[in-house]
């Protein structure tokens, strides 16, 4: 079995809102990093933003011009998922159960057999994701929590299958990129999607039975001491990413109605009002 110090290099695939922010802290922790996307200009937006990040932090001091320039030498960027070949490879790419299943068996196949593979999924049961795996004791969960260059938190989550080494593996080298790991077993949700759910399910709900606005149901909630509103919170994480939450979180508690997606989010995502990525979602940023 891997040490942790046998983990050198690491590979995340998806450069969305999640994915950036993983490649950074990995690359801050002297990771040689490879960011992976279909999309070519989701890596050239992602590099640009690790960049600025980095600025803000030599500005506010919490980052050296040598620590900048050396995190940008280790991350390299691709669209061809066979060059992500890595010791621990962290997945953040759409929320869908087929589309992370597929990406997962090609990794399998390129990687060595005691690389490790996590996924950043918010909602998705890690068993279910890392059935059709050769050795899905090597698959695990790893749920960053948004913006990942910042929060602390990170919840590994062991599937039916993962073995324990695994899972301790991950927890150190979760601590390896300065986060606080938190172990939690398989369940839709896991333990923060799962409580928060009602925070955004019960904000539209208010919004949708016309009790109150968008920005009122936002001061009040702040004013209460939350850092964020719902609807502030959901435009931050991507609309998107919040309703495939929900949807999955719904299915998977077998249509329970305490966690219905709304009707207005669905609206908002078709119109790709997806929150700040998208400059638009229940409030405008351009
Ligand atoms: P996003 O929509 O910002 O980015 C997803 C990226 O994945 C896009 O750049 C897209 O081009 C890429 N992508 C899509 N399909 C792909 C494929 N087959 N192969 C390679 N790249 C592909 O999504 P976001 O918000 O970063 O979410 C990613 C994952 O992280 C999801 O599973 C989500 O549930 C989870 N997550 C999201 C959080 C958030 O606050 N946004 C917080 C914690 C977890």
């Amino acid at each position: 079995m891997k040490s942790i110090d046998d983990i050198k290099s690491v590979g995340v695939i998806g450069a969305g809102t999640m994915g950036q922010g993983i490649a950074q802290i990995s690359a801050m922790a002297g990771y040689q990093t490879i960011l992976y996307d279909i999309d070519e200009k989701a890596l050239e937006n992602a590099i640009n933003l690790i960049e600025g990040n980095l600025k803000k932090g030599i500005e506010k001091g919490k980052v050296t011009g040598a620590e900048k320039q050396q995190a940008l030498a280790l991350i390299s960027t691709s669209t061809k998922i066979t060059e992500v070949v890595a010791d621990f490879i962290v997945e953040a790419i759409v929320e869908k159960l087929d589309i992370k299943r597929a990406v997962f068996t090609q990794l399998e196949q390129i990687n060595k057999e005691d690389a490790i593979l996590a996924s950043n999924t918010s909602s998705i049961p890690i068993t279910q994701i890392g059935a059709q795996l050769k050795h899905p004791d090597r698959f695990v969960g790893m749920h960053f929590f948004n913006p990942a260059y910042i929060m602390k938190l990170v919840e590994v989550i062991s599937g039916a299958a993962t073995s324990p080494e695994v899972a301790m593996l991950t927890r150190e080298f979760a601590e390896k990129l300065n986060k606080v790991a938190v172990m939690a077993n398989d369940s839709p949700g896991f333990i923060v999607n799962r409580v928060a759910r009602h925070f955004y399910v019960e904000g539209l709900k208010v919004l949708e039975e016309g009790v109150a606005s968008i920005e009122t149901i936002d001061t009040l909630i702040q004013a209460s001491g939350f850092k964020m509103g719902p609807f502030q919170l959901m435009d931050l994480i991507g609309v998107d990413t919040n309703f495939s939450v929900t949807t999955s979180m719904f299915n998977s508690f077998y249509q329970d109605p305490k966690f219905r997606p709304s009707r207005i989010q669905q609206q908002k995502v078709d119109a790709g009002h997806h929150g700040r990525k998208t400059g638009k979602g229940f409030y405008d940023y351009k």
